[in-house]
């Protein structure tokens, strides 16, 4: 009966451990491996910003509550990734009509020091009326990369000597009315397969 009880005990304990561990941040990959980022959990992605917007006026997450926000992180010089998704977002707000004006479109530049408000107004607007373009200090750039998991690396551009391009991640967050994590896509995800989780979502 003892040892049944010292048994029981033991387990608990290791339960226990379990538990505490799997709600430390990046406890999941170390217990499960890495996965779809959507399984990683809401809290984990998104948090508080204080950015510029394109007009030069200052914008924090606190301004898009009630709204959803489709957020994609990028650079103006971007080739062809950051064009492809941010056609995609445009694409797939405007397909959703007078359902998809409870969604902005937000842009966040990972390169601060070329992407001056100026920078990003006309780049915004060629996407959509509606496209919020942020950015910011380094440090502020830095501070919103990290609450959304993003990782941006300056790396040196091959094909324009003495110039630099950004390696950085490409993902599409949709961010419900508390400023919550609510799904994501890539920019390739389907147009059709978009708009028709935002529809599901709004
Ligand atoms: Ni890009």
């Amino acid at each position: 009966m003892r040892l049944r009880l010292f048994i029981l005990a033991l387990a608990g304990l290791a339960l226990g451990a379990i538990a505490a561990l799997a709600v430390l941040p990046g406890a999941r990959e170390r217990l499960f491996g890495p996965g779809p980022i959507a399984t990683i959990g809401q809290a984990l992605v998104g948090g508080p910003f204080s950015l510029v917007d394109q007009d030069g006026r200052p914008v924090t997450d606190a301004d898009f509550r009630g709204r959803f926000m489709l957020i994609y992180f990028g650079f103006t010089f971007c080739p062809d990734v950051c064009p492809a998704a941010l056609q995609l977002m445009a694409a797939a707000v405007d397909k959703l009509g007078a359902k998809g004006d409870q969604i902005t479109p937000i842009f966040i530049t990972v390169d601060p020091e070329r992407d001056t408000p100026d920078a990003l107004k006309p780049y915004v607007a060629s996407f959509h009326a509606r496209f919020v373009g942020l950015t910011g200090t380094s440090a502020d750039i830095q501070d919103v990369a990290r609450a959304y998991r993003v990782y941006a690396r300056k790396v040196k551009d091959e094909t324009a000597p003495g110039s630099y391009t950004m390696d950085h991640t490409s993902i599409i967050y949709l961010m419900g009315p508390d400023g919550r994590f609510v799904t994501h896509f890539t920019s390739g995800t389907p147009l059709e397969t978009m708009a028709a989780q935002l529809a599901k979502a709004l």
